[in-house]
């Protein structure tokens, strides 16, 4: 029997965030943490999660699965079949890995993307990563329904190693930044993640679209003076909301500027100043999160943090110029007796996108 593995990595969000469905800009990278998925040939589709420890059967059709995990290498499978209009072979497919899951690290792109993807390579599919990025945004919106951007799914399908991929959600036009002697990441998982976060996701783009028809134009034309004229007419919300993604968009620029430069510094204030901005206007942050960054503020060697991802608890992203792990053990204990939760600290490094492992 054949067998094929692959793996495909998380992401994190440097700059850019509540953009991608606002036609703006953005600046994710691949991590290097990792789904792993391996396809081998069988006689019926069945599925194995390591996560979940569960082996299932199912068949390839429009009915959603009672575990939710398999749904997602369901609509992956299915929407690429859609795409290429051709049966495929079963397969027994297992998935693994070390990326931890509902962080805001992406696992569920990072697992659709990895399906379609190796499902193309098993089958022979000729499909570029661009058109697989695509085909699993698609199966994330309309099988999982879930209302996403396209982020995601192109910084898993496309990302390289050392690099940020800048995307112009607008054009779809992609540029490679490099990132060489790039200061220490760490990401910072709050251990929260409230239950709101799809439905409030799910407004922020309404009020978003709402400020968009008011005005007559759309956010990503406007600039920060326009806005200010149009305060009155869009009333707090609805100013807040597009003050967010207006300044956002001129983030991401000045941090592509301040990445060209090896300006860290400048990048890390750009990166405080984003969640300031979603804290308080995208009102988007917890009290869990807001209290890790304050702290982090208080270290010298950390120069630039934020939330990243959708909101409402999930990770942060922090700059540093050392390893600066002795800080981060000491704010790991300050958190857990205020909050009762334990916090979880990983350095990442920018990997490339979805690649092929193995051949047995
Ligand atoms: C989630 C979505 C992305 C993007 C971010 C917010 O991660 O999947 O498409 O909208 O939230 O920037």
């Amino acid at each position: 029997m054949k067998k094929y593995k692959f793996k495909s990595p998380g992401r994190i969000n440097l700059i850019g965030e509540h953009t991608d469905y606002n036609d703006g800009y953005v600046m994710p990278g691949a991590i290097d943490k990792y789904t792993y998925i391996t396809f081998e040939e069988s006689d019926r589709f069945e599925a194995y999660s390591t996560h979940f420890d569960q082996r299932l059967n199912f068949s390839l059709n429009e009915e959603k699965e009672e575990a939710e995990w398999l749904n997602y290498v369901k609509g992956a499978l299915l929407y690429t079949t859609k795409y290429v209009q051709k049966e495929i072979n079963p397969w027994k497919i297992e998935i693994s890995g070390d990326l931890p899951l509902g962080a805001g690290l992406s696992s569920s792109a990072s697992l659709m993307v990895g399906v379609v993807y190796g499902l193309c390579k098993v089958e022979g599919f000729e499909i570029s990563r661009r058109q697989i990025a695509n085909i699993a945004h698609k199966a994330e919106n309309e099988f999982m329904g879930v209302n996403c951007g396209i982020m995601d799914q192109y910084i898993v399908a496309m990302g390289k190693e050392n690099t940020f991929m800048f995307i112009d959600t607008l054009t779809k036009e992609i540029k490679y930044v490099p990132a060489e002697n790039f200061p220490q990441m760490f990401v910072i998982d709050s251990g929260v993640k409230h239950e709101l976060a799809s439905s409030e996701y799910n407004k922020r783009r309404m009020e978003c679209s709402q400020a968009e028809d008011i005005m007559g134009i759309k956010l990503r034309q406007m600039d920060l003076n326009t806005l200010e004229k149009n305060k009155e007419k869009l009333g707090e919300t609805l100013y807040k909301r597009a003050f967010h993604v207006v300044s956002e968009n001129d983030r991401v620029l000045k941090a592509i500027d301040a990445i060209e430069k090896s300006d860290w510094e400048n990048l890390g204030r750009l990166l405080y100043s984003s969640h300031e901005s979603l804290r308080d206007f995208y009102e988007i942050s917890t009290q869990e999160i807001d209290f890790i960054i304050e702290e982090l503020k208080k270290n010298d060697d950390i120069f630039g943090a934020r939330m990243i991802g959708g909101g409402f608890g999930g990770s942060i992203l922090a700059l540093s110029n050392g390893d600066s792990s002795e800080e981060i053990s000491r704010i790991r204990g300050k958190y857990e007796d205020k909050f009762g939760v334990k916090m979880k600290v990983y350095t990442v490094r920018l990997s490339g996108g979805v690649q092929e492992l193995q051949r047995m």
